[in-house]
């Protein structure tokens, strides 16, 4: 009566076309001591999903082995709801992997998951449906789109759940940047989109993974409120973050550059660049010398200072075309694509220089930091800023 759970490698089969089974959705509800939540929730599903896709789709509870015995409760209700499918798990653990493993022994060509505590609005998966049939690979549940949001959620769970998401931003912006709720538990994936690609997923986010190795272009979103529990508990403990941060981690590093796993920062062009900064200085500052010194030129300080900056530019520009964005210059060839970077990169280091001197007072005058401090923040953000727009600018591919 039990479905097996299967092990090994988590990795999705594609179907066998033309598939011989009638099941075209299947949704996995993962559980883990919800046994006072589980009737009612395959009760509402039934009831929903029964008129729109009869003897079509199935439910899969994943059970790994719960205390309170939730798969036996589950197997109970087996006979009254033929759509029912109950999987217990002894062996491996954790929310993610038994999404998977229910994936693994589903039959739908649309694969799901929503938890199994009735927090996920179940009428909501009527719309993640249509959108699947008009086409899309990933339909996600979003609480931070219209018609979106949290039921009674304190400041610092808010917090916390915005600050992981900023967090996957800096990490995976090609990932994590293509939903606007990345941390959702309930949504929709086609299985065409994962088949025959390795997951490892950790702990609770198991879309990130999906988002990051899976085969996906169109992606529709669903707003839902986010409910209250009503009976048993939420298992995120601080374990789950660290979880988090691990899987950005590895998905970060296990691929690739370039792509969608590209860094928000470029590291080795952000050197490059800080050197050629350096750079800069020294000429800046000899040019500086030349001019306004009484025994060589003994031109004003203003008139030198604004001379020595520009041709400290010029020499920062040729180093970033030759040798920071060299890759970019070589596929921009020719005289007027150059002197065109050439003319952004000045504006755009006329704009630093302003912010430079802006910044420099506020920090003195607003914050009272020491001048030196201030002038050291300053750069430091003027340089984030100068790299930053001359590479979606100047240097853009
Ligand atoms: N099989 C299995 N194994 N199920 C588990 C495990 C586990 O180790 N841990 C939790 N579950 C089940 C729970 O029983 C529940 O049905 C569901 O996974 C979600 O767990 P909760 O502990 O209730 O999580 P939450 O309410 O804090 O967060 C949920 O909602 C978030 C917002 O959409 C999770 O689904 C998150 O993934 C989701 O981002
Ligand atoms: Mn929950």
């Amino acid at each position: 009566l039990l479905l097996s759970a299967p092990s090994g490698v988590l990795q999705v089969s594609p179907l066998e076309a033309p598939s011989p089974l009638p099941i075209r959705f299947s949704l996995i509800i993962p559980t883990y001591n919800e046994r006072q939540n589980i009737e009612a929730m395959v009760a509402h599903l039934s009831q929903l999903l029964d008129p729109v896709l009869p003897g079509e789709y199935e439910l899969i509870i994943v059970d790994d082995d719960s205390p309170d015995r939730t798969w036996e409760v589950a197997q109970t209700l087996l006979v009254a709801f033929p759509q029912l499918r109950v999987m217990r798990r002894q062996q491996e653990r954790g929310l993610s992997t038994a999404v998977v493993r229910g994936w693994q022994a589903a039959q739908g060509e649309i694969l799901g998951v929503m938890d199994g505590d009735l927090q996920h609005p179940p009428e909501v998966l009527l719309q993640l449906l249509a959108a699947m049939e008009r086409g899309a690979d990933l339909a996600i549940a979003s609480r931070h789109v219209k018609r979106g949001g949290v039921s009674r959620w304190s400041l610092l769970r808010r917090l916390l759940s915005r600050g992981a998401q900023v967090v996957g931003l800096l990490l995976l912006p090609g990932v994590v940047g293509r939903v606007s709720d990345p941390m959702s538990g309930y949504f929709l994936v086609s299985r065409a989109a994962i088949a025959e690609r390795e997951l490892q997923p950790t702990g609770y986010k198991i879309l990130i993974e999906v988002l990051g190795r899976g085969q996906i272009q169109e992606i529709a979103e669903v707003g839902y409120v986010f409910l209250e529990r009503r009976e048993g508990e939420s298992k995120v403990t601080g374990r789950q973050y660290l979880d988090y941060l691990h899987h950005l981690l590895r998905l970060r590093l296990t691929h690739g550059r370039g792509g969608r796993f590209r860094e928000l920062i470029p590291l080795k062009q952000f050197l490059r660049f800080g050197l050629v900064g350096l750079s800069g200085v020294v000429v800046d500052m000899v040019v500086l010398y030349l001019l306004h010194d009484a025994s060589t030129l003994g031109l004003g300080l203003t008139r030198s200072k604004i001379l020595a900056a520009e041709v400290a530019i010029i020499n920062n520009f040729f180093w970033n075309d030759a040798w920071t964005f060299a890759d970019v210059a070589q596929q921009q060839r020719g005289g007027v694509a150059r002197f065109r970077r050439f003319l952004k990169f000045n504006a755009v280091c006329l704009v630093g220089l302003v912010l430079n001197v802006l910044l420099l007072n506020l920090l003195f005058n607003q914050l009272q930091l020491h001048y030196l401090l201030a002038n050291l923040i300053a750069i430091a953000v003027v340089t984030l800023w100068n790299f930053w727009v001359n590479l979606k600018l100047s240097w853009r591919v």
